[in-house]
């Protein structure tokens, strides 16, 4: 008898000492919705964040189907909701943090001859303070882990070395070239507590947000089926987040801060 209890204590130990925690925003749909599928089919506790869980029925779904799957409302640009659930957490610690969460923005709105500053703002809270703001409020948490990251999924569109034409959407490249200068000095800020950050390039994914990109509207994107990708090959989204996992697995202290593709080369700033 005293052998099981001591085996099944054991089990418990091993259950419990396995067990890691990520916290994705932006999870609802695209790119956040896969990454909540492969951790949680890595066995890991997901904390699925979205601005309005009530309209999710993908992910409602599959966190009920789904018991590692905790799902919390979070407008990424709501400070006192990003505050109030870092203290909700508060103690947990977070293995991996990763700010998924992003926007577009309309092109005519962001088109030259038309700048439309509310649209700027809201673009730079969303893909820039948002990301900067939340690995502020999570980082205790991540360091009282195991694994310690924090990602960004940032865009080659605001690789200023990349860049040969007028972006198309110039809100959106600036705001990528500004998020891979804050999570650089993030870097560099969490580097004495042991954590490593990845500014991540996902690769042009089958996403609303890459029809957006080849020129469809908000609306168009959401609904249409039959599109031009022009240019693009779209990877998948299981291709780009398994390997962007297998990346960030391997991410090194050494390669903290640095700009990589998906599947791990680094992209020029
Ligand atoms: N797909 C690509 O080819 C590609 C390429 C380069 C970079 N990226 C980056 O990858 C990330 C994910 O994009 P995606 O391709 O998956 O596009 P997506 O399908 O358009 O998803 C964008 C996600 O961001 C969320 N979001 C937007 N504003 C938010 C806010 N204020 N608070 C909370 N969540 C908010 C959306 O939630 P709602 O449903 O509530 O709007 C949605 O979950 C973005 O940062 C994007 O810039 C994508």
């Amino acid at each position: 008898m005293l052998r099981l209890i001591t085996l099944v204590t054991a089990m418990l130990l091993a259950q419990t000492a396995t067990a890691k925690t990520v916290l994705i925003t932006g999870s609802n749909r695209g790119l956040g919705l896969e990454f909540v599928t492969q951790y949680a089919a890595m066995g890991w506790d997901v904390i699925a964040t979205s601005r309005s869980p009530e309209d999710d029925q993908d992910l409602q779904a599959f966190a009920t189907a789904n018991k590692k799957v905790t799902i919390e409302k979070l407008d990424v640009t709501d400070l006192d909701g990003i505050t109030a659930l870092a203290e909700k957490y508060s103690g947990t610690p977070i293995d991996v943090l990763i700010n998924n969460a992003g926007m577009f923005g309309d092109r005519p709105r962001q088109t030259w001859g038309a700048l439309d500053r509310d649209l700027f703002r809201q673009v730079m809270d969303v893909n820039v303070f948002a990301p900067l703001k939340i690995s502020e409020a999570f980082a205790p948490h991540v360091a009282a882990s195991e694994t310690k990251k924090i990602a960004v999924i940032s865009s080659t569109a605001g690789s200023i070395a990349s860049i040969r034409n007028p972006p198309g959407a110039p809100y959106y490249a600036i705001s990528k070239a500004a998020v891979n200068m804050a999570m650089r000095g993030t870097a560099m800020l969490v580097k004495k507590q042991g954590i490593a950050v990845a500014i991540f390039m996902p690769g042009a994914v089958d996403t609303r947000m890459l029809r957006e990109a080849v020129g469809l509207t908000q609306e168009e994107a959401e609904t249409a089926t039959d599109y031009d990708y022009k240019q693009f090959q779209p990877l998948t989204t299981e291709e780009s987040i398994s390997q962007m996992i297998s990346t960030l697995d391997a991410l090194s202290m050494n390669q903290s801060g640095d700009f990589l593709n998906y599947d791990g080369r680094t992209i020029p700033w």
